[in-house]
């Protein structure tokens, strides 16, 4: 998708604070990324509590806003679970769904990452699809198999409505490590992933193919620069007003 705006979006995890989050968003704001980051959409996902805050302190502003996580469910007896009519009502536009630490930490299996984007989507929310291989598979040789698996559940359960979502490709070694895939091997992942995209369906070449992993000001603008990389799925440095914005400015 290269010439179209990128995407860079900033994923809090598990952090933040009313007093954080009111800092953070100050600093956001002041930085004006409709002016200074023209080049970007820009949106953040905080933990599901503080959504409405957000979106209401970020009323008015370019910076959208979106969930961490969605349920497959639509409503009833799941005791914990967010829908996505739910986050929709509170104004979010995107969902993550499949982040390798739900896939890791709470078993999420290909097929229910699937079921929560389509979830998403059924409520007009735009899922941000994660995949990534850890570093073991990458060492044997199985990165393709294992993004190509996890992208497969999504294209045979969404069908027509696959070009609707956004994948981010977040290889596990590189999350929270420091360490990140060089331009190149993201590059390679990522032209593997458009053309998965695109041999489902001729729609889907122009879905927005986001980098997750260390991405930071210092190596955002070669990691955009990538014909197939389109955007960032960014965690660390997104909790530093100045970082986010110097990312969104790289694009
Ligand atoms: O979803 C973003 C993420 O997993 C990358 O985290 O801290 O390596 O930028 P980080």
């Amino acid at each position: 998708m290269s010439g179209a705006k990128k995407l860079v979006v900033g994923n809090w995890k598990l952090q933040g604070s009313r007093s954080a989050n009111a800092e953070l968003l100050q600093g956001l704001l002041a930085a004006d990324l409709s002016a200074s980051a023209p080049r970007a959409d820009v949106a953040v996902c905080p933990p599901f509590v503080y959504l409405a805050e957000v979106v209401s302190a970020l009323q008015g502003s370019a910076i959208a806003v979106g969930s961490q996580d969605v349920s497959a469910q639509g409503q009833g007896a799941f005791t914990g679970e967010v829908s996505a009519a739910m986050v929709r009502e509170l104004g979010a536009r995107y969902a993550i769904v499949g982040h390798s630490e739900r896939r890791s930490y709470h078993g999420e299996s290909d097929q229910l990452v699937a079921d929560k984007a389509k979830a998403a989507l059924s409520h007009g929310l735009v899922p941000i699809v994660c995949v990534g291989e850890t570093l073991a598979e990458r060492e044997s040789g199985e990165t393709e198999a294992v993004v190509g698996r996890q992208l497969q559940a999504v294209i045979d359960t969404l069908g027509a409505d696959l070009a609707r979502v956004v994948v981010a490709y977040e290889p596990v070694w590189a999350i929270g490590t420091g360490k990140t895939a060089s331009p190149e091997q993201a590059q390679a992942v990522h032209a593997f992933l458009r053309a998965r995209l695109t041999a489902a369906q001729a729609d889907a070449a122009r879905v927005p193919l986001l980098y997750g992993g260390s991405v930071k000001p210092d190596n955002a603008a070669e990691l955009f620069a990538q014909s197939d990389i389109d955007g960032g799925l960014i965690g660390g440095a997104s909790l530093k007003a100045a970082d986010f914005a110097a990312i969104a400015r790289a694009a």
